[in-house]
């Protein structure tokens, strides 16, 4: 076995006789000497070999990337070079062995490569040997270490959970399984160990974890994979605050651990209707202040036909000021912003910058004491730009949300840190237009606010519920709640739901009957690990924080899946595959 680490020898082991081995990152010849950066995963170590060693001719053929082995001995550098841990000393190379000759490579193994992320992914292998990405995966193995010892210390058990399984009820769309023995029928890949862990609950086990694999198939985002995984928990004998204050533990644990940040708790808590209102999203990055307005009382005499058809049709105006940057966007800069809503359906964009001399779209249509009133509810000053959105809540809210984070990162006024907070008092059912019916925000599982329960029948619109999301600077980082125990308020869930005897039985029948035999009170929610690992390598991408990722159609580039696969196969499982392009 390979004996030490690269990275492991310095200025205390001069004059030892080492073996080493590892990747020929970087090869120069300097008067003769060959000078070869060693590559192992703990980082590089300088190779000397001189003219007279009798493995010369194989180090001057050797190309990058290839595999050595080599002993010699430790000498101090002429030439230092304190970047890098072993930069003081190099070795002197005596014996040297090939193990393995590269061939050239797609694209150069460096931390700045311009190869395109397609290649980067079709030889992923050579991607993982750039420090930037190794580094990622080894956070992510710290990330998952630290979240183990938490649940050990804190008297949690991790039991796995079937990946071959019946549907479960997280909304998206599922990866099926055909099944040979049982022809016709179909397992579902697990979207979430949801029910699986209420059953935990059911059996006893208290305290439940697991680093657990889910699958959606649903369209992707920089912050979705279609296989992911999550840290799933679910405790016994629990209210809200005990889930979510574990879980507090457990995120100040670990970016103390991998960052050494302390994060103070408990975490500040927003109801769902205010980060709606205040910041247009579910998941509020409060990184940045730039709240949104509502400014709809002070247009309610308005002449402005826009705005007054918008307050007619029962819309809303809401106004978003962007402080002391007002001589940073010319007419066409607002332009790009009125685009920018455009693709949240939004259709159009109003706008004053705020001077000794008031200039704008609508500054014309504007009566003094609108213009008076805006200048003191929103408290602006010299070199302000405020930003108008008449239209329909959802619209004006998605819209001007996406708005303030774009304004945001395109000024850089993020700050630095993390800030994280808790979105609580989420509505149990959301309208869907397409449906035509209220439908479950989270699944049919997930309690209502006791005093809400009498209104689940004929009062939907104004029914919370017991969940509850982590964010992290806009992201959000795991959901949860506490779930229905009791059969009654279970039944009358589902009513609520529209759910008909047949299509309870048939989606969770299972689920309904253990139910039966004594539930305790219980709640948990799940973290996405790659989000979390994400946050905590400062990435953006999703795809970077995983080690074989897919890419945004669901595909993998280097092992070609999905795939055709043979007829015989398929006959075996009684499928015929219509569409083959
Ligand atoms: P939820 O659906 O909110 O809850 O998922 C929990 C967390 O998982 C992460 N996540 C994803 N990460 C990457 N790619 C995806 N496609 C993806 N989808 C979700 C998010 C999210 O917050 N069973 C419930 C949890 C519970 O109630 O205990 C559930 O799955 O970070």
């Amino acid at each position: 076995m390979k004996k030490f680490n690269n990275n492991d020898f310095n200025i205390n082991n001069l004059n030892e006789t080492v073996e080493v081995c590892g990747w020929v990152a970087k090869k120069r010849n300097l008067g003769g000497l060959i000078f070869i950066d060693l590559r192992d995963r703990s980082g590089i170590v300088q190779l000397v070999v001189r003219p007279e060693n009798k493995n010369y001719d194989l180090a001057s053929s050797l190309k990058n990337e290839s595999v050595i082995k080599a002993i010699g001995t430790v000498v101090e550098r002429e030439s230092k070079n304190m970047k890098i841990a072993t930069g003081e000393i190099e070795i002197i190379v005596d014996e040297l062995y090939l193990e393995s000759m590269a061939h050239d490579l797609p694209f150069e193994i460096s931390n700045d490569t311009t190869a395109l992320e397609d290649t980067r992914l079709k030889y992923r292998y050579l991607d993982l040997r750039r420090e930037v990405v190794r580094d990622k995966l080894i956070t992510r193995s710290k990330v998952m270490h630290s979240i183990r010892n938490f649940f050990y210390d804190e008297g949690f058990i991790e039991v796995e959970t079937p990946i071959l399984c019946k549907s479960t009820p997280e909304g998206a769309r599922d990866y099926l399984v055909p099944s040979r023995v049982n022809k016709g029928k179909f397992y579902a890949l697990p979207q979430s160990p949801q029910l699986f862990k209420q059953l935990l609950m059911v059996a006893g086990m208290e305290k439940y974890y697991q680093i657990a694999k889910c699958f959606r198939d649903e369209d992707l985002r920089a912050d979705r994979q279609p296989e992911f995984t999550q840290v799933d928990l679910e405790m016994s004998f629990v209210e809200e605050e005990d889930v979510m204050s574990t879980t507090e533990r457990l995120i100040k644990k670990v970016f103390k651990d991998i960052k050494g940040v302390d994060v103070e708790l408990p975490l500040q808590r927003m109801p769902y209707n205010d980060a709606i209102n205040f910041y247009g999203s579910d998941k509020p990055d409060l990184r940045f202040d730039m709240k949104i307005n509502e400014v709809s009382h002070i247009f309610k005499d308005t002449e402005f036909t826009v705005f007054k058809n918008v307050l007619e049709n029962k819309g809303i105006i809401n106004a978003i000021v962007v402080k002391n940057n007002a001589d940073k966007y010319s007419r066409k800069e607002i332009d790009k912003l009125t685009d920018f809503v455009k693709t949240y359906k939004a259709s159009g964009l109003a706008w004053l910058k705020i001077n000794d001399e008031i200039t704008g779209s609508i500054v014309k249509v504007l009566r003094d004491v609108e213009i008076n009133s805006l200048k003191s509810e929103l408290e602006l000053e010299n070199n302000d730009l405020v930003l108008f959105l008449a239209d329909k809540f959802n619209v004006v809210k998605n819209s001007l949300g996406a708005l303030r984070c774009k304004i945001a990162k395109d000024l850089d006024i993020i700050s630095e840190g993390y800030k994280m907070l808790w979105v609580v008092d989420f509505p149990s059912f959301e309208w869907s237009e397409e449906e035509n019916r209220f439908m479950a925000c989270h699944h049919p599982f997930t309690a209502p606010k006791d005093e809400d329960i009498d209104k689940l029948l004929d009062d939907k619109a104004n029914c919370y519920s017991k969940a509850y999301d982590i964010v992290i600077d806009g992201y959000e980082a795991g959901g949860g709640s506490i779930r229905i125990h009791n059969e009654d308020v279970q039944e009358k869930m589902f009513r609520a739901l529209e759910l008909t005897e047949e299509q309870i039985n048939g989606k969770f029948g299972y689920f309904v009957e253990a139910l039966k035999y004594g539930t305790p009170p219980h709640g948990g929610l799940a973290l996405g690990l790659d989000r979390l690992v994400m946050l905590l390598s400062n990435t953006d991408n999703i795809r970077d924080v995983i080690a074989f990722p897919k890419t945004a159609s669901a595909s993998c580039l280097m092992s070609e899946c999905p795939n055709y696969v043979d007829d015989k196969q398929l006959e075996e499982l009684s499928i015929n595959a219509v569409n083959k392009d």
